[in-house]
């Protein structure tokens, strides 16, 4: 039994049987704040502790993919000062964590519109994903002002300018073509996506990529999810039959 099999059976995991990419919809923080009377902001920094422990779980479960919706395009719309708290806590983050993120071999990497996030961001994320981009051992995406719409607004512009400049023949557009427009290019697409929070909703999150995905909710908010759910999420995960629109035969 080499290491990868003997972590995952130790938490009753089949290793032909795991997951190459999870993504979660991290959802609950102002929820968990307010429910303990606190502010919001408390919320998301708990969430960082969160992201944290899912993040060296991922990595311990040899998972090659994870990507955390961390801030959409609509979120802009939030108060100013819970923007202002976000992106500082990003950058928190991203400062402490890139040591770790070199030693355990963790990639990291960023989709969205990443040209609207503040310089002091853009310059740490940049900084975090050089520092990291040789490691092979867990690719960490962060969707960041991500919104699945406009991924796929972005990726008919860019094969549309291909097109127009002779780049590209309009009839040779298939779907590996435009997987690989996307900002996601050259990830696979999820074999689960988490929500927490109890939300039954996508919240234009990866539009394309979850065509086939397994979804998953759970009541648990971000701060009180841990690694002892996502482990009972890939066990179930482990029973579910994926046809692919197929029939078995
Ligand atoms: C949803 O909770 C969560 C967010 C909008 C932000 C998620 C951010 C973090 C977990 C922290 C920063 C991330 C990283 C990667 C360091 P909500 O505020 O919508 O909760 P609610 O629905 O209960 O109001």
């Amino acid at each position: 039994m080499n290491s990868k099999q003997s972590t995952v059976s130790k938490f009753g995991l089949d290793p032909g049987k795991m997951p190459r990419h999870v993504a979660i919809i991290m959802d609950g923080n102002g929820r968990w704040a307010q429910q303990k009377l606190m502010n919001r902001i408390k919320g998301h920094e708990h969430g960082v502790q969160t992201v944290r422990e899912i993040t060296r779980a991922c990595r311990e479960l040899e998972i090659p993919f994870l990507t955390l919706y961390a801030f959409s395009t609509e979120n802009w719309q939030r108060p100013a000062h819970e923007v202002t708290a976000l992106m500082n806590l990003l950058v928190r983050f991203l400062k402490s964590e890139t040591g770790e993120l070199v030693a355990k071999g963790i990639r990291l990497n960023a989709i969205g519109q990443l040209n609207r996030l503040p310089d002091k961001v853009r310059q740490t994320l940049d900084e975090a994903i050089r520092q990291t981009a040789h490691n092979k051992g867990l690719t960490l995406t962060l969707a960041l002002s991500y919104g699945g719409r406009s991924e796929l607004v972005q990726m008919a512009r860019l094969l549309a300018d291909k097109a127009c400049r002779g780049e590209i023949d309009p009839r040779g557009i298939d779907e590996a073509v435009v997987a690989d427009h996307l900002y996601t290019a050259g990830l696979p697409d999820p074999d689960i996506l988490i929500r927490t929070s109890g939300e039954m909703r996508i919240s234009n999150f990866l539009l394309w990529q979850i065509a086939y995905t397994e979804l998953f909710v759970t009541p648990t908010f971000w701060p009180d999810f841990n690694r002892q759910e996502l482990i009972s999420i890939l066990q179930s995960f482990q029973k579910r039959e994926r046809r692919f629109g197929r029939v078995e035969t």
